[in-house]
Order: C-alpha cells, then sequence, then structure tokens
C-alpha cells in the first residue's frame, strides 16, 4: 500500500494538534482533578510528572519511533519489527474498540449535558436528572449520535478529517479552558481551591493507590499503551525530532490537566463540593458539579455551558483517535475502503458500548480493566520490545533529527529498566485493586 493511499499529515502543527486533541481528554479534564483531589494536592501533581517524565515519555516517544520507522498502523507495525509480536498490534486494536465502546457513552452524556445546559434544561435536582440520562435510552442516543459524529471525521480521512478537525478545535479548546480558569479565579472559593490543589500532602502520595493512580491516569492521559500514537506517528514523514514532538505532547497534555485543576477546584471549594467528590468520581463532575452552576442562574448556564463544550471537544478529539486505531489496522491489514472501514467499525463499536449505555457499572469496569489495566500491559511489552529486541533500529530512527547521542541512551536504558520495573508493580496494583473490585460491583459478588 502506498504512502499516498494511507495519508499523511499536512503539517508538523497538525500532527502535533491532532496528537494532543488525542491525549487530552477527558482523562485530563476529569480525571486528573479527581486523583488530585484524592491523592494529596501538589503531591500528586509532582509524583504524577515525576511519572510523566520517567515513564510515560519514553513509551511516548517509542510509539512514535515505532510508527514513524514502520509507516504501518498498529498490527502491521507491531509485525514490522518482528512476525511474533503481531498479536500485540491485535490486542491495541481490541483494546481501543473496547475503550471507545464505553468512552463514547460517557461522551454521550456530556454532549447531553452540553445541550440542556445551552437550552436552559437542567433541572435543579441533577442527581435524578443525571440518572435519567445516564442509562437507558437517552443514552444510548447520544452514545450513538457521538459515534456518528467521530465515523464522519475519520471517513473524511487522515488531513481532511483528523487533522482539520483538530486544527480547529484544539485551539477552541484552550480558549475556553483559559476562559473558564480566569471565571474561577474570580470565584469566593478561588483561593480555598487553589489552597487544597497546590498544597502538597505527603503523606498521601506513600499510600500507594496514590502512586498506582498517578500512573495509571498518566498512562491514560497520554493514551499509551494501545498504539494510538503509533498509528498518528505512522502518517509523519520527514526527520524532525522525535522526542522533541514527544515533549511537546505530553507537555501540551499535563498542562491542560494542570489547568483542568484550576478550574475544577475552584469550583469545588466555590459551592462546597468536596463531600460529594469524594464519594464519587463521575457523580462529581455530572451532578456535583452541575449543581453548583445551576446556583448561579444565567452565568451559570453561560459557564456551563461553556464547560461541557470543553469536555465534548476533549471527548470527540480523543474518540477520533481511537477510531482510527482500529480503522488503519483494517485498512492497512485487509486493504478495506477507509469510509467502509469506518462505518462498519463505528457501528460494530456503538452497539458494543450498549451494555455501557445501559448500566453505569459497565463503564467502571471496562474503564478499570481496558483503560488501566490493558494500557499498562500495553506500555510494560512496548517498553521490553523496543528496550531489548529492538533498540538498534529504534536508536537510528530516534536519532534521525535527533542530535543528543546521551539522551538516547538514556532513552533505552529507561526502557529496558525503569520502565519495566515501575510498570509491573503499577501492574499488579491495578488489577488488584481497580479491576477485581470493579469486576464484583459489575457481576454483584459479594466480598
Ligand atoms: N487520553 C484520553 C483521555 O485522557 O481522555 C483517553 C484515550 C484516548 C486513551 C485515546 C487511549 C487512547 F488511545
Amino acid at each position: 500500500m502506498s504512502a499516498v493511499s494511507r495519508g499523511t499529515w499536512k503539517s508538523n502543527t497538525g500532527f502535533i494538534l491532532a496528537a494532543v486533541g488525542g491525549a487530552v481528554g477527558l482523562g485530563n479534564l476529569w480525571g486528573f482533578s479527581y486523583s488530585a483531589s484524592q491523592g494529596g494536592g501538589a503531591a500528586f501533581v509532582v509524583l504524577y510528572l515525576f511519572f510523566v517524565l520517567s515513564v510515560g515519555l519514553p513509551v511516548l516517544t517509542a510509539e512514535l519511533v515505532i510508527g514513524r520507522h514502520t509507516g504501518q498502523s498498529p498490527i502491521r507495525a507491531m509485525g514490522a519489527i518482528a512476525s511474533r509480536w503481531k498479536w500485540l498490534g491485535v490486542v491495541f486494536v481490541a483494546v481501543g474498540f473496547g475503550i471507545l465502546s464505553f468512552y463514547s457513552v460517557i461522551m454521550g452524556w456530556t454532549g447531553r449535558m452540553l445541550l440542556d445546559f445551552a437550552l436552559g434544561w437542567v433541572p435543579s435536582d441533577t442527581g435524578t436528572y443525571f440518572g435519567q440520562i445516564s442509562e437507558g435510552g437517552d443514552a444510548v442516543f447520544a452514545h450513538a449520535l457521538g459515534m456518528i459524529l467521530t465515523i464522519l471525521i475519520i471517513a473524511g480521512g487522515v488531513q481532511h478529517g483528523i487533522e482539520r478537525v483538530a486544527v480547529v478545535l484544539m485551539p477552541v479548546l484552550f480558549l475556553l479552558l483559559i476562559g473558564l480558569a480566569i471565571w474561577a479565579a474570580t470565584l469566593s472559593g478561588a483561593g480555598a481551591g487553589y489552597g487544597f490543589y497546590l498544597k502538597p500532602d505527603f503523606s498521601a502520595v506513600f499510600r500507594q493507590p496514590t502512586v498506582t493512580g498517578a500512573a495509571g491516569q498518566a498512562f491514560f492521559s497520554l493514551s499509551l499503551g494501545m498504539g494510538a500514537m503509533i498509528t498518528y506517528a505512522s502518517y509523519l514523514g520527514g526527520k524532525g525530532s522525535i522526542p522533541g514532538k514527544a515533549v511537546a505532547i505530553a507537555g501540551a497534555d499535563t498542562l491542560v490537566a494542570f489547568v483542568g485543576g484550576m478550574v475544577t477546584f475552584p469550583i469545588i471549594f466555590h459551592f462546597d463540593l468536596l463531600a460529594d467528590v469524594n464519594e464519587s468520581t463521575i457523580g462529581a463532575l455530572f451532578i456535583a458539579v452541575p449543581r453548583g452552576f445551576l446556583e448561579m442562574s444565567f452565568a451559570g448556564r453561560l459557564v456551563g455551558t461553556f464547560f461541557f463544550l470543553a469536555l465534548y471537544i476533549a471527548a470527540i478529539t480523543s474518540a477520533i483517535s481511537l477510531l482510527e486505531v482500529c480503522t488503519s489496522a483494517f485498512i492497512d491489514s485487509l486493504g478495506w475502503e477507509r469510509k467502509k472501514t469506518a462505518w462498519i467499525l463505528g457501528i460494530l463499536i456503538a452497539i458494543a458500548g450498549m451494555p455501557s449505555a445501559l448500566s453505569t457499572e459497565w463503564v467502571g469496569f471496562l474503564f478499570a480493566l481496558l483503560g488501566q489495566v490493558f494500557l499498562i500491559f500495553g506500555g510494560l511489552m512496548l517498553a521490553l520490545i523496543t528496550g531489548y529486541f529492538w533498540s538498534g533500529t529504534a536508536l537510528e530512527e530516534l536519532r534521525r533529527g535527533f542530535d543528543s547521542a546521551a539522551l538516547a541512551t538514556l532513552w533505552i536504558w529507561l526502557l529496558r529498566t525503569v520502565v519495566p520495573l515501575a510498570l509491573l508493580v503499577v501492574l499488579y496494583f491495578s488489577i488488584s485493586q481497580t479491576v477485581i473490585p470493579a469486576a464484583k460491583a459489575l457481576f454483584g459478588a459479594s466480598s
């Protein structure tokens, strides 16, 4: 298959915005703040940064190197490294399929909130209201609509679909977030919110769930461990600096998460929502925060609209990266045509998302299993493969457009030692502490 028929990015900025769009999602705007609120504020932020630098960046770099070198979607890319690794590419595509199936459901709730805030239809009892829109017919409808939008963008292709949307929507998202952060700074609870967010409580950090949480959050947020970055990098030509791109992507993703906290913490403190946030993650975002906005009548309606618009933009640019992983694999491996592939896979994913649209417990379970454990596992495998079996070629590819031999050596060293060790530990704890409890909640086993 020629490079032309696979598609390429029009510009480096287009690639960066698309990749940042894939990375910045619901995970940044909510997951990060939630984890920080539970994990010692600034202490969590420091731990998170440490993890992004020592584990996230090396794995992100590995994905970009694999994608650009092979110029192929995950299954063929892993097969190009050695045919015995092809199965890992298949796992990546399956994980992308599974993550999108529930991610699109959450995106649907977000879209519904956006619409209802814009129209002034959110009732004061946000708890009952969220119960109605999050499970059942309404959720199915919003999920299906989100999938159709995602399919249409992917059907448009790399340049005319993904890149065009990212180039327009990402700046809008940045502006919305800056505006929201400025508005949040004017709230009376802002000082207390920042204080909680930025005051380090190091005792919380050394509690084990915080460490696992920071690692899982970083992987999910950076979209690592399932070939999304391999796929996007496979449309890169040329020989620009890969570490430069990795730093830009990880930096933007982290910055957005941080600014997300500057929006949410003042809201939480202004409206006195900390107790609700401690109770549940999703509930806080869709029940407590909207209740706060409603207290402010018209201004709240406006801010609520912008807030959920920002979330929707963040979500859909991530959803398209997930569908692209699946679509590109079928195009490259089976020679299918893009439009047809996008529709077939998108519809199958929409169907696979039905259990999540009918029960929020499915969302929790799939997130723990696929969004945490499988991504960590994928990252572990990528580090081992790149570090031990493919380091010669990987180094050569990295050095195209990158001068520092010392940093290149450090990269391989990290992939061989720190990264796998850290990920193994995290994998163990996330299986025992997230998947098993989520499975019990779903399947109703007594614990
Ligand atoms: N990074 C996205 C977020 O933070 O919401 C989620 C995600 C998107 C994970 C794409 C994995 C992926 F391939």
